[in-house]
């Protein structure tokens, strides 16, 4: 383990760590085959473990205008959420690297909101190498509600619907 609780393992390691590891890199790994990157040519699946136990599969999508691109991470966030998830408890993301690599600053971000406590296993598509580090380890610091909160712009909790 690195000092900042970041460890590279095997995918073994990864299943005996978290049972679901295995159904989650395969829905990963099948969502990778899906990536819309005609620009990159850089294929990234992921799968997002919700509260509940399911499992729902993201890919890149890429755009001609560049920022318009959604990471695959991000893409599994979302469909976790309109899946009915209110919480996540793991975000795997294969990509056709041997080193595996980790998410990007914008879907760690994004992940964060889920909490500190969310463990994220980088794979290797080409290898069996694995990164799995949690949240708080990927982003210190995290800007979130409680920063907004404090300013006393927004409620640290979601507000009830407006009727
Ligand atoms: N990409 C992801 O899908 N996840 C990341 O965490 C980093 C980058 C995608 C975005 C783009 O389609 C391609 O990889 C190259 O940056």
């Amino acid at each position: 383990m690195t000092a900042s609780g970041i460890e590279l393992i095997d995918r073994a390691r990864a299943a005996a760590r978290l049972p679901e590891f295995g159904g989650l890199i395969a829905a990963a790994l099948a969502a990778q085959d899906r990536a819309r990157v005609p620009y990159s040519s850089f294929k990234v699946g992921a799968a997002i473990l919700g509260g509940s136990g399911a499992v729902f599969p993201g890919c890149n999508v890429e755009s001609a205008s560049y920022g318009a691109t959604i990471c695959a991470e991000r893409a599994a966030v979302v469909a976790a959420v309109v899946g009915g998830e209110t919480s996540i408890r793991a975000c795997v993301v294969v990509t056709p690297t041997a080193v595996p690599s980790s998410p990007c600053g914008i879907c760690r971000q994004l992940l964060a909101e889920f909490g500190p406590d969310v463990l994220v296993f980088a794979a290797s598509s080409v290898g069996d190498s694995v990164y799995v580090a949690t949240l708080g380890d990927l982003l210190p610091l995290t800007f979130d509600s409680r920063n907004l909160a404090d300013a006393g712009v927004a409620a640290p909790e979601p507000k009830p619907e407006p009727r």
